[in-house]
């Protein structure tokens, strides 16, 4: 290979510079939740052309309000995604396409092909997954259509609404002890756990593996630990009924009912159930997994797979809320126009493998910084 230095840089050889690929778009953007629209809001603020595909399956669909996302707290999620889109829309430069992608492939080296069900298909250079995680609950009777609405997983989400309640814990007992540092004392004292018969030696030894000491604690707190069999949850009162909106208090009410044919009676639910990926599109991809998510440990958000980005609760940030979506769309759309912009700037004197600097590098650098030496490393290890 006769790679000359400027050219090395971006990791593409003089010889091997095939014409840019002819795309009908520069992105394809899979997902409209907030880290897919926060991905198209920085392209189009530089005037990519986007393809936003969004199937309507929000995680937080679910819940009533969106929490502890600044400027936008205490906001209905439809409405946010709604005020995005109109912002994005602005531009002329995303085009929203509310279907389902059915396949999402590389077509030919540095073109990936997006297909909805009709069979029509898009292609752009490049792909950011914002395809998002799906919250696996038990078949128990009762808990899905109260999930987000009194049943809660995340205390900065929804513990606010439900403080001073008394709060049932609902999963495995060593998963418990999270939830009583999160809550305990702060937003709740009241805690019981449910343990659902899951108090085995097992689950004993990993919550003495988090604190020896746990049984103390949860003496100390006065915190329960009921371990018989659930056999469904009920609603008693609904926080949308019976609500203090001036301090943003809401009253629901549940009444756990065990196979033993006791029951007992809590303002809320918080759970800790496991999550899996909302679309097989990353696994179709082929891009690298780790612990469930896609692997994104690469600098700027890279997957394994070349000119494909994994952003939102989907990628191994492993923080899953809407600022991190957020944070993490803007971050990729930032990598990905400079990936597109040096790919393009590679093209110039590509003609001739004498040059030895490739015009306008100095200032480019200068301008992208560390971006620039990413997208180095990135190419490399690609
Ligand atoms: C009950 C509940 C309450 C929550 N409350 C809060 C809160 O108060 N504050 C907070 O910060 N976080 C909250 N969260 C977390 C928040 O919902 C997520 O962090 C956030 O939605 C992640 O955004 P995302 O863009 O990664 O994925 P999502 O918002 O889940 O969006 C995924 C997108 O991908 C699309 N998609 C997937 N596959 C395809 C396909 N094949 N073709 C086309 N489109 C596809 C979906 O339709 C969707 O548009 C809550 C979560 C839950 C479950
Ligand atoms: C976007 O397109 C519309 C319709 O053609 C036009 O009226 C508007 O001025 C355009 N906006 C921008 C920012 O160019
Ligand atoms: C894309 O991949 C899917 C699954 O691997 C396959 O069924 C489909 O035929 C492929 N489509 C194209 C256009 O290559
Ligand atoms: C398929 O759906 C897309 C998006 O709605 C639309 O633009 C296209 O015309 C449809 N194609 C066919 C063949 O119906
Ligand atoms: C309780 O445990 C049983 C048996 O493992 C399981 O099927 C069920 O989904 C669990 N219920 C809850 C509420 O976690
Ligand atoms: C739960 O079981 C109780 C007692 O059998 C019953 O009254 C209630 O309707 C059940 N709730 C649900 C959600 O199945
Ligand atoms: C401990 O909790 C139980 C119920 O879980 C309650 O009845 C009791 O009053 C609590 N005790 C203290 C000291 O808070
Ligand atoms: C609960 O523990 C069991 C056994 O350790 C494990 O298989 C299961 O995945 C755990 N569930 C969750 C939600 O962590
Ligand atoms: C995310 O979790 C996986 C294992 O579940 C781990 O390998 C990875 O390092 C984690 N990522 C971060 C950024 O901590
Ligand atoms: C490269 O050379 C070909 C043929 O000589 C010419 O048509 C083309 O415009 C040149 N491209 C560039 C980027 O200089």
């Amino acid at each position: 290979m006769h790679c000359l230095s400027a050219l090395v840089l971006f990791g593409i050889c003089a010889t091997t510079l095939a014409q840019l690929s002819n795309t009908q778009y520069d992105v394809i953007v899979i997902g409209g939740g907030p880290s897919g629209l926060s991905a198209a809001s920085g392209l189009s603020r530089v005037l990519r052309k986007v393809a936003l595909f969004d199937s309507g399956e929000y995680r937080n669909n679910p819940t009533r309000h969106m929490h502890d996302v600044i400027g936008s707290d205490h906001v209905v999620p439809a409405e946010f995604r709604a005020a995005a889109r109109s912002q994005i829309a602005f531009y002329n430069t995303t085009t929203f396409i509310d279907k389902t992608v059915v396949s999402l492939n590389a077509t030919a080296p540095g073109v990936f092909t997006a297909t909805i069900a009709n069979g029509s298909s898009y292609s752009a250079r490049k792909v950011i997954l914002g395809s998002g995680m799906k919250d696996d609950l038990p078949p128990v009777p009762g808990l899905r259509e109260a999930f987000g609405k009194g049943v809660y997983w995340c205390p900065w989400c929804d513990g606010f609404e439900h403080r001073d309640q008394t709060i049932g814990v609902l999963g495995n007992l060593s998963d418990a002890y999270d939830s009583v540092r999160e809550l305990h004392p702060t937003l709740n004292k009241d805690i019981r756990i449910f343990a659902n018969g899951t108090n085995s030696p097992a689950q004993l030894s990993r919550i003495a593996g988090k604190n020896p000491k746990w049984s103390a604690v949860f003496s100390t707190y006065n915190i329960t630990v009921n371990n018989n069999a659930i056999m469904n949850i009920t609603r008693v009162q609904s926080g949308e009924d019976v609500h203090d909106q001036a301090v943003r208090k809401e009253f629901d009410k549940f009444r756990v009912y065990f196979t033993d044919g006791s029951n007992d009676e809590v303002g809320a639910f918080m759970c800790n159930y496991g999550t899996s990926q909302a679309s097989r599109l990353p696994d179709q991809l082929g891009v690298r997994m780790i612990g469930g998510k896609i692997d994104t440990t690469a600098p700027g958000l890279r997957t394994t797979v070349k000119g494909v980005w994994g952003v939102g609760d989907a990628n191994s940030d492993n923080s899953t809320n809407v600022p991190h979506a957020m944070g993490s769309g803007k971050k990729a759309a930032v990598y990905c126009h400079v990936e597109l912009a040096s790919e393009e700037l590679a093209q110039i004197g590509s003609n001739s493998t004498r040059r030895t600097a490739v015009p306008g590098m100095d200032h480019v650098e200068r301008e992208m910084g560390r971006a620039v030496e990413d997208i180095y490393h990135g190419l490399r290890m690609a």
